[in-house]
């Protein structure tokens, strides 16, 4: 296996791009801190308000926030944001994207909470996931009834108003056979650094045209180089609450007014770090992805100590 090193170098021949010894242990030291694994074998973990979620020995990194909790991340940093539940209050169908299912505590919170309030609604789910779980945690009461229901319909199929699909793959390769518009996109994959092919410019391009002009796109990160991709496509960002962390998440719409507090603004336009993963035929390797990455900041870094 070829070391990080190397893999610098051959990023660098990939981009046309000649680096020094200085720069390319720059990148592989920042490398190395971003794929390091927080756990090392798939195991459940108690989050802070006491519901359970599982962590990726695979990524290394827990499906949800261990500082927020599983459920209160989903609701605050998800449904609340998305307004979804009032949505579907004014319209007869809904149509949600979660990106990530996982165990499935996204959508079923969501649309949970959707039908409480709205039991006429009719809420189509698309869940895209890479890989399920071997085993699902099930959400407590009142949310764990819902949450059954949502499993048990897996792949396909409709109950009491509700319908989902799993498209199940690399959303890469799923979401082009799609044509489906959506009024909310839950993105929620691992973290950009850990999982970068699913945050790149070129998927989120994609995403764009199956949300429909007024809908929203919602995340955890406030990742710069998933909300630069995001402007550069043309959507408005804003910034979502923050919730068992300083930072809040992101939101955006192609129809919609958002806008970011000034400073994370400013720092969207001035950090060498601000710059999108790319993917251009959407089956690029991870850390191809990353390493490409760290190169184009590199030569950000390079036009700034040039200006300065
Ligand atoms: C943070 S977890 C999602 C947690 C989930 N939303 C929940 O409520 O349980 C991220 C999920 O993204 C999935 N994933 C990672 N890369 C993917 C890809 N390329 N395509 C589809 N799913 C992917 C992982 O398998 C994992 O289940």
């Amino acid at each position: 296996m070829l070391r990080l090193e190397d893999k610098v170098l051959e990023g660098s021949l990939r981009l046309g791009i000649e680096l020094s010894q200085e720069e390319i242990s720059k990148a592989v030291m920042d490398l190395k801190r971003w794929t390091r694994k927080e756990y090392a074998s798939t195991c459940v973990i108690k989050t802070y308000d006491g519901s359970y979620t599982l962590a990726s020995g695979l990524y290394g990194e827990p499906y949800h926030s261990v500082s927020a909790g599983a459920i209160t991340e989903v609701i605050e940093k998800f449904v609340r944001p998305s307004g979804v539940v009032e949505l579907a209050g004014k319209l007869k169908k809904i149509t949600l994207m979660d990106v990530g299912f996982g165990l499935g505590y996204n959508t079923a919170i969501a649309v949970f909470l959707i039908k409480k309030e709205n039991p006429k609604a009719f809420v189509e789910v698309h869940a895209f996931e890479k890989s399920l779980p071997e085993n699902f945690i099930y959400l407590p009461e009142p949310f764990g009834d819902m949450h059954r229901v949502i499993i048990d319909l897996l792949p396909e199929g409709e109950r009491g108003g509700v319908y989902v699909k799993l498209h199940e793959g690399d959303i890469r390769s799923c979401l082009p056979k799609t044509r489906l518009k959506a009024d909310a996109v839950f993105h929620d994959a691992f973290s950009p650094y850990k999982n970068p092919e699913v945050w790149s410019l070129d998927l989120l391009g994609l995403m764009r045209e199956r949300i429909k002009r007024k809908g929203v796109w919602v995340s955890y990160t406030s990742s710069l180089p998933v909300r630069k991709a995001l402007k550069d496509l043309g959507f408005k960002v804003g910034e979502t609450r923050a919730v068992g962390r300083r930072r809040g998440g992101t939101i955006a719409s192609m129809g919609r007014d958002f806008a970011l507090p000034p400073a994370q603004e400013e720092k969207l336009e001035t950090s060498p770090f601000s710059v999108p993963f790319r993917d251009e035929g959407l089956k690029e390797d991870p850390l191809n992805i990353l390493i490409d990455y760290r190169i184009n900041v590199l030569l950000r870094e390079r036009e700034f100590s040039l200006a300065r």
